[in-house]
């Protein structure tokens, strides 16, 4: 009787085993079947660490852009400028030769010598920031050129000839006084201190010549004539 208690005791012992060991192995594999049951602390630092470090260098590139991306705007603004510049040269000695008034044409005279000047300080500015001009004719100034010498080839008045050639000179210094305000802006926002105040110079060049013509315009141009 012990002994078939004994035995019947095995039985039911291995049998617990048997089962015991079919629940670990049903155990693991629903484990190994969701991801879940497996996130101890240092599944979850293996995960997050590589994914905290790619999120870092996504907001570092980020930056990275967002910064180089005022200087593309500082360089294309400076661009716009060497350009307008340049197409400005030769029309301002055109105006000169266009000018009926003397000192008219006196004034686009030394506003030449004076662009002149603006190139080679636009030059050392890009050299101060580490970038190059490229050369080319400014669309927006030979725009603005092109038609003031539209209407001058037509028979006028002088006092209305030069009166529109104050006129199309002011626009393109009104184009190049934002660009200069601009580009002063963003230079100083980039810590370009020393191709701040060369731009700033300029500015102050170009306002200077604006409110010269303004004021020839309203000396010696005649409102009879305009009229
Ligand atoms: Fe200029």
């Amino acid at each position: 009787m012990d002994t078939s208690t004994d035995v019947l005791a095995e039985q039911v012992r291995a049998k617990r085993t048997a089962i015991d060991n079919d629940l670990e192995l049903l155990r693991v594999r629903v484990a190994q079947a969701d991801p879940r049951q497996n996130l101890t602390p240092q599944r979850v630092a293996q995960v997050a660490a590589p994914l905290a470090a790619g999120a870092a260098l996504w907001m570092w590139a980020r930056r990275r852009r967002a910064v180089g991306s005022l200087e593309q705007l500082l360089v294309h603004t400076m661009g716009d400028l060497y350009r307008a510049e340049h197409t400005l040269v030769p029309a301002l000695e055109r105006m000169q030769l266009a000018a009926t008034n003397p000192d008219l044409a006196s004034a686009f005279e030394n506003h030449r010598q004076e662009t002149e000047g603006h190139i080679e300080r636009l030059e050392r500015a890009f050299r101060s920031i580490g970038a190059k001009p490229k050369r080319g004719a400014s669309e927006a100034v030979a725009s603005i050129v092109a038609e003031g010498e539209r209407l001058l080839r037509r028979k006028v008045e002088p006092d209305v000839r030069d009166a529109w050639l104050i006129a199309t000179a002011q626009r393109a210094e009104h184009l190049e006084i934002a660009g200069y305000g601009t580009a002063r802006t963003f230079a100083q926002t980039l810590g370009y201190t020393y191709a701040a105040g060369l731009l700033q110079e300029t500015l102050e060049e170009e306002r200077a010549t604006d409110e010269k013509l303004s004021r020839l315009a309203e000396l010696f141009v005649n409102p009879q004539s305009i009229r």
